[in-house]
């Protein structure tokens, strides 16, 4: 019998050392995990430096870049997807949050929104995510909640309603009062927090004499956010007017909970997609998903490669024969997989909302549809403004053969963009990347598993806008500007600089050159 009790897909958006690892440790422990098998980081992965991520990520399969969560709390399925933890961004995080229907915002109460947060919060932004914040480390001291709130609303423009606010400052944290109840929810520590955190409710005339003063504080700070209009309302939310604000500590397991619960309460469910052509699926209509990230290579001895897809309507069943959109072909799906953690285990069934795991599905591309019954074809997953730009060559002449399947391979993953030109030839592609560790996994990637070493020749180009074949031909031969063709047929044009690029668009008005979503700095 399928599983089909409501689902709540959501990801944990962070800088690294917010707490990501510590947080997710500590929902597991709430809740009933349904597939453990690795997904969980182990405290000692968690200072993960670019080198030893690499390691890790061969060492542990899958679950480093794609680990997928999943548990039931209070009858409903939760799906928490992992964005990758490494301090570099790449276009894997981005392509996982087009996988999920909300988003956690965890901030470190003693740093305030950090760079990689804002990037990703960017990206929530613009696909219309809603975000939930969670004020991290509120054990220990830090800002004060007052000024963390003035943080979000001027950093990134978003109303923070807080559903609870603290009691006592950052490092003399006593508990929170839930402001939806007005109830004290008081904090105990635990050592090392490997225990459900006792949380203990009560009203606000139980609150004992060693708490009334942080209390009384924190009651007046509450009626201020009341007169400020910061309350929580669902449509403004949901918009993505405002950030409900919870205060936490991961590691003592206080708040975590709570988030459980407004995640029950107000995130949203899985809901109806629109195609390319306009068409409406309903979660309720015949199966269909989109894939959102391919990757090979977990298993040196049976080369497999997986498409993790994001199931949008329907109950998938293992063995059902799907189409793909983009070739109009049937597969069957024998081999889907749940993704949870190095020991994948075969899916029976899942619903919208899950995350399934197609293996060697060699036609299956990141952005490409699956379905049955009436077609349908997702928009494709936003590829984001490369910044970083090398030319590749393979490291030995002997190896080309190998060297022109990697770069293949690892395009088709969307591990880099690749780009291409008739004046540069097939023997020196161009790399492009969001951020500049997609390198290192080229490399490590191509020397490990193609066996064929890869030299990089940095490019000084920086800012890429798309055009199109009278583009091309009209900057053809122009300084500081070359236009190459990447794999998917867009044609972008590499400038220089932002100068450049802004003067070429200023003395070519007819041109197209049209920006990119900006996903780095
Ligand atoms: P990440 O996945 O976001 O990178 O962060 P991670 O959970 O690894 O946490 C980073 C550090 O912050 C860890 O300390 C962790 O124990 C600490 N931490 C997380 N949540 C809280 C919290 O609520 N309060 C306090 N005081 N600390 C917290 P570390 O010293 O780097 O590692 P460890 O030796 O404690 O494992």
């Amino acid at each position: 019998m399928p599983d089909t009790r409501p689902r709540r897909t959501f990801a944990v958006i962070s800088h690294p050392d917010a707490g990501k690892s510590t947080l997710t440790e500590a929902l597991a422990l709430h809740a009933r995990v349904i597939t453990e098998a690795g997904a969980v980081h182990g405290k000692g992965d968690r200072r993960a430096t670019v080198s030893d991520w690499m390691a890790m990520e061969k060492a542990r399969g899958i679950s480093i870049t794609s680990a997928a969560l999943q548990f039931v709390y209070r009858d409903h399925v939760i799906n928490l997807v992992d964005t990758p933890g490494h301090s570099d961004f790449s276009e894997d995080t981005y392509r996982v949050l087009s996988a999920v229907d909300s988003a956690v915002m965890l901030v470190d109460a003693g740093k305030g929104l950090e760079p990689q947060t804002l990037k990703l919060f960017k990206v929530c932004a613009l696909r219309g995510i809603p975000v939930m914040t969670v004020i991290n480390k509120w054990d220990r001291p830090g800002l004060s909640a007052l000024e963390l709130m003035d943080l979000i609303q001027e950093k990134i423009r978003l109303r923070p309603t807080p559903l609870t606010w603290p009691v006592g400052e950052a490092g003399d944290f006593r508990g929170v009062l839930d402001r939806r109840t007005g109830e004290f929810v008081k904090y105990t520590r635990t050592a090392g927090g490997a225990t459900r955190a006792p949380e203990r409710r009560m009203a606000p005339d139980q609150v004992e004499e060693a708490d009334a003063l942080p209390w009384s504080t924190a009651v007046e700070e509450h009626e201020l956010l009341e007169l400020d209009e910061a309350d929580h309302d669902q449509a403004r939310f949901l918009s993505g007017e405002t950030t409900p604000v919870m205060f936490a500590s991961a590691l003592q397991n206080f708040g975590v909970a709570q988030l459980l619960d407004l995640l029950l309460d107000i995130a949203p469910d899985p809901s109806a997609t629109t195609g390319v052509d306009g068409t409406v699926r309903d979660t309720t209509d015949d199966f269909s998903a989109f894939v959102f990230k391919v990757q090979s290579g977990m298993n040196n001895a049976h080369r497999d490669r997986l498409a993790y897809a994001r199931v949008v309507s329907g109950t998938f069943e293992r063995g059902m024969v799907v189409t793909h959109a983009g070739t109009g072909k049937p597969f069957a799906t024998k081999f889907a997989q749940s993704v949870f953690g190095r020991d994948t285990a075969a899916v029976e069934s899942a619903e919208p909302g899950d995350i399934i795991g197609f293996v060697n599905a060699q036609a299956l591309r990141v952005g490409d549809t699956v379905y049955v019954g009436d077609p349908i074809e997702y928009p494709p997953v936003p590829s984001f403004a490369p910044e970083h730009f090398v030319t590749a060559s393979a490291g030995d002449i002997g190896r080309y053969k190998q060297f022109r399947r990697g770069i293949e391979q690892l395009d088709q993953e969307g591990v880099v963009q690749v780009l291409r030109s008739d004046l540069r030839g097939d023997q020196n592609p161009v790399l492009a990347a969001v951020g500049p560790m997609q390198f290192e996994v080229v490399e490590d990637r191509m020397t490990n598993e193609f066996n064929s070493p890869i030299r990089f020749s940095r490019l000084d180009y920086q800012v890429a806008r798309r055009t199109d074949a009278d583009g091309a031909a009209a900057l053809a031969g122009k300084r500081g500007v070359e236009v190459l063709e990447r794999s998917d047929g867009t044609r972008l044009a590499l400038f220089v600089d932002q100068w450049r690029a802004q003067v070429t668009a200023r003395d070519n008005p007819d041109i197209m050159l049209e920006a990119l979503p900006a996903g780095g700095a």
